[in-house]
């Protein structure tokens, strides 16, 4: 149970995540998605919503039925809080995870999304989940993912108090002692700061990631690889695998289908 000045500051995260279209960590799944995407009339899983902006987000730009579901209680705690203060009313939240009780037979969706979430799972658990996947997306439908492939400036997610990029490329106890020196608490109940939060990451990288979704029966239908320098006039579309430009891409957007 969170705390009302933990709640309200929870609320104010997710507000922007949900309101503001230039909101750091979700602007360009916002833009890629609409670009891609057309959600009138699906029903829609945010899988790991976190605290529900992209949630509302969805059901606030396309006419359809949203579930948020997440495995942290205190983040559902602030979605619901969110969703109660835009009166949204096709958005569920619920906190459950699915590998201990899986979702209803009669819950199939035509899209899921995945923003920001693989990368915080461990590799055995991440495969589970791709396999109970299956059975609740329908036939032809999409999953999107987007997640910091590993070697990217950002996939710690601490260079902000650090303040070193790549610096989960630094030995281990040099990081884990200057993130511990900048520790900030971060409203979530099973990562509850961001020490935590940095220990936990699986350290994904595309080519792991793919053998994973293979072995899970799932393919790959798109993939952006996202970096700063598709910013520059005219090589928007360009994605900069190449070494060392792949340093730079910031994020990975995937849709997959069933095989
Ligand atoms: C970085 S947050 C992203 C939240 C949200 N998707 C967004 O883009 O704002 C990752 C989320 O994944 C959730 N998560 C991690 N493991 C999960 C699991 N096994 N089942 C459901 N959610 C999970 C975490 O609790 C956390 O809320």
């Amino acid at each position: 149970m969170l705390t009302t000045q933990q709640l309200n500051a929870g609320i104010e995260y997710a507000s922007d995540n949900f309101k503001n279209d230039q909101a750091p960590h979700l602007h360009v799944d916002k833009r890629i998605i609409k670009k891609l995407l057309n959600l009138d009339g699906k029903q829609v899983l945010d899988f790991g919503c976190g605290m529900g902006g992209m949630t509302l987000w969805y059901a606030n730009t396309w006419n359809c039925e949203v579930y948020g579901l997440d495995i942290d209680a205190n983040h559902i705690e602030v979605a619901k809080a969110l969703k109660d203060r835009n009166k949204e009313q096709n958005v569920h939240f619920e906190q459950r995870n699915i590998l201990e009780s899986p979702l209803g037979s009669e819950l199939k969706f035509d899209n899921i999304f995945m923003n920001d979430v693989v990368e915080h799972i461990n590799l055995p658990t991440l495969a589970q989940l791709f396999q109970k996947l299956h059975s609740v997306l329908k036939p032809d439908g999409q999953i999107f993912v987007s997640y910091p492939p590993w070697k990217s400036p950002h996939a710690s997610h601490v260079s902000h108090v650090v303040k070193i990029p790549w610096c989960q490329f630094l030995p281990d106890k040099m990081v884990k002692k200057m993130i511990a020196k900048n520790n900030v608490q971060i409203l979530g109940d099973l990562e509850p700061d961001l020490l935590s939060a940095y220990e936990s990451l699986n350290k994904l990288e595309h080519g792991v990631f793919k053998k994973l979704l293979n072995e899970n029966n799932w393919t790959i239908d798109y993939r952006k690889s996202y970096s700063a320098l598709n910013k520059l006039p005219g090589l928007s579309n360009i994605n900069f695998r190449i070494f060392p430009l792949n340093y730079l891409i910031t994020k990975e957007f995937l849709i997959l289908k069933k095989k």
